[in-house]
C-alpha cells in the first residue's frame, strides 16, 4: 500500500516511525515532512493546505491511504474534498469529515454536542457580540478562576483561565472584538474544574472503535507546571489514575455516547478522536476534543502500540476495525521535548544541532529541525522529542534525560520534572 502522510512536527515523525515498520506499507510520502521524517519515507514538498497540490500528487503517484496528521486540514474539508474528486475518491483518508472536525473546529459545538448526549464536561455558555452583556452577568455568576474559550481554532491559545471577575470581563470584551479575529466571533464561558489531566486516544471507522494508550502531557514551560502554556514539553504512558475502572467509565460515560452520537447526527467519523480528559474527584470530564493525535503524545503512544498501525487503519477504511486488535506495549514509555531557549516567547532558529548520532536507545523525533547544506538546524521553539521505553515510568526518564543530555544546541532547554507529578 501507498501512504501519504501529512504534516510536519513531532507527532507526525511519530507516526511515519509506526507507518514505516509496517509490512503492509510498501512506500511512504510525508508531505511536507521533516529532516527526521526522511528516515521513514520520502518528503514531498507539499503543504498541508494545499489541496489542489495534493489531489494532483495523490492520484498521480497511485496512493491508497491519506493520514492526515494536524487539525488545520481536517476542519478545512480535507476528507470531504477528497472524496469529491473522482481522481482521489478511492483513497481512503484517515481523518473525518469536515463535518466531524467541528468537534475540535467549534468549542460551541463541541459543548452542545456533550450535551445533547450527556456526556460529562464543564457547565457553559456560548456568547457572541450580540449578547457581551448577557456574558458580563454569566461571569457575575461563576466563581474564580474563569475560563474563556475562542470558539474556533486559534493555534492552541484560544484558553484563557484568568483569576479576577474584572480581568474575564475585560478579556470577554477583548475576544469578542476580535483578539482571536474570526474565532473568537463566539466565546465559550465555562465553570473551570480543578483535577489532573489525561488524553484518551480512540481510533475509530464510524462505528466501532478501539481505545490507544492513554498519555499525559506537560504543557507549561516551567518546572512544576510554571510559566506559559506551551505546545507541550513532554509526556507520560501508561497515566497511573487511568487504571481499569477508570477507563471503564471513560469508555461508558464519554467514549461511546460520543461515537454513538456522532452516528446518531449523521457525521461521517473516520479517524482519531482525542479526548482531552480531566479527572474531577475520581471521574472523568471532557476538557476538549481533538479530530487528531496529540503532540507530544503520539511520540510516546506509538511506542506502546505493539499492534500494526496500517493494520488499524485499513480496519478504519474497511469498517471493520472491531475485528482489528489492538494490542499494548506492558512497558512504560515517556517523551522529553527540548525546546529552544526563550520558547514560548522570542526564540532563536537556525542553531546548528550535534549529538544526534550519540542516541543510544532512545527514539529522537524531529519537531522544529530543518536541514540546510547539509547541516541539521532548529527551526521552531520544540526541536527535537526524545522518546524512551522503560520497566517503568521512572526508568524511562531516566533513560531520556540521560539521551537528551547528549544532543547538543544553543540555549537547549528540557523540563526535568516530566512525570514526576504522578
Ligand atoms: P484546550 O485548548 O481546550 O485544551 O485548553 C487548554 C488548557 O486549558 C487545557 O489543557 C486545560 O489545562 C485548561 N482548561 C480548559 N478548560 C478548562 C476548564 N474548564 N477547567 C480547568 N482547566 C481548563
Ligand atoms: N498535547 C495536546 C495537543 O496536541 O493538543
Amino acid at each position: 500500500m501507498k501512504i501519504l502522510l501529512l504534516g510536519s512536527g513531532g507527532r507526525e515523525h511519530a507516526l511515519a516511525w509506526k507507518i514505516a515498520q509496517s509490512k503492509k506499507c510498501d512506500k511512504l510520502y510525508i508531505a511536507p515532512g521533516n529532516p527526521g521524517t526522511t528516515e521513514c519515507g520520502e518528503n514531498i514538498a507539499i503543504g498541508v493546505s494545499e489541496f489542489d497540490k495534493l489531489k494532483e500528487f495523490a492520484a498521480e503517484n497511485h496512493v491508497d491511504m491519506l493520514v492526515v496528521g494536524p487539525e488545520d486540514p481536517l476542519v478545512n474539508g480535507i476528507a470531504d474534498v477528497f472524496h469529491a474528486d473522482p481522481r482521489t475518491k478511492h483513497i481512503a483518508v484517515i481523518g473525518p469529515s469536515r463535518a466531524g472536525a467541528v468537534l475540535e473546529g467549534s468549542k460551541d459545538f463541541a459543548k452542545a454536542f456533550m450535551s445533547r448526549h450527556h456526556i460529562p464536561t464543564a457547565a457553559y455558555r456560548t456568547f457572541d457580540a450580540t449578547n457581551l452583556n448577557e456574558g458580563m452577568k454569566f461571569l457575575e455568576t461563576l466563581r474564580p478562576p474563569y475560563v474563556l474559550k475562542a470558539d474556533g481554532l486559534a493555534a492552541g491559545k484560544g484558553v484563557l483561565i484568568v483569576p479576577t471577575l474584572d480581568e474575564a470581563k475585560a478579556e470577554l470584551r477583548e475576544m469578542l472584538g476580535g483578539m482571536f479575529g474570526n474565532a473568537s466571533a463566539k466565546v465559550v464561558i465555562e465553570e473551570f474544574l480543578s483535577g489532573i489531566e489525561c488524553s484518551v486516544f480512540v481510533l475509530t471507522d464510524g462505528e466501532h472503535y478501539k481505545i490507544l494508550p492513554e498519555a499525559k502531557d506537560y504543557k507549561r514551560i516551567g518546572e512544576h507546571d510554571t510559566g506559559l502554556n506551551t505546545g507541550g514539553m513532554g509526556s507520560v504512558s501508561p497515566v497511573p489514575f487511568a487504571n481499569a475502572e477508570w477507563m471503564r467509565k471513560v469508555e461508558e460515560q464519554i467514549i461511546l455516547p460520543t461515537i454513538s452520537g456522532l452516528k446518531s447526527e449523521g457525521i461521517d467519523y473516520k479517524g482519531f478522536i482525542f479526548f482531552g480528559l480531566i479527572n474531577v474527584e475520581d471521574n472523568p470530564m471532557v476538557i476538549e476534543y481533538n479530530c487528531r493525535m496529540g503532540d507530544p503524545e503520539t511520540e510516546t503512544v506509538m511506542l506502546r502500540l505493539k499492534s500494526d498501525l496500517v493494520e488499524l487503519f485499513e480496519g478504519v477504511a474497511a469498517g471493520d476495525l472491531d475485528r482489528r486488535e489492538v494490542v499494548f506495549d506492558e512497558r512504560a514509555a515517556v517523551c522529553v521535548m527540548l525546546v529552544s531557549g526563550g520558547y514560548p516567547r522570542q526564540y532563536a532558529k537556525g542553531c546548528p544541532i550535534t549529538g544526534i548520532e550519540a542516541v543510544d536507545g532512545s527514539v529522537v523525533f524531529h519537531s522544529g529541525t530543518t536541514m540546510k547544506e547539509g547541516t541539521l538546524l532548529t527551526n521552531g521553539g520544540r526541536v527535537i522529542a526524545v522518546s524512551s521505553y522503560g520497566s517503568n515510568k521512572e526508568e524511562a526518564l531516566r533513560k531520556s534525560f540521560t539521551e537528551a543530555e547528549k544532543i547538543v544546541y544553543k540555549d537547549k532547554y528540557f523540563r526535568r520534572d516530566i512525570g514526576a507529578d504522578l
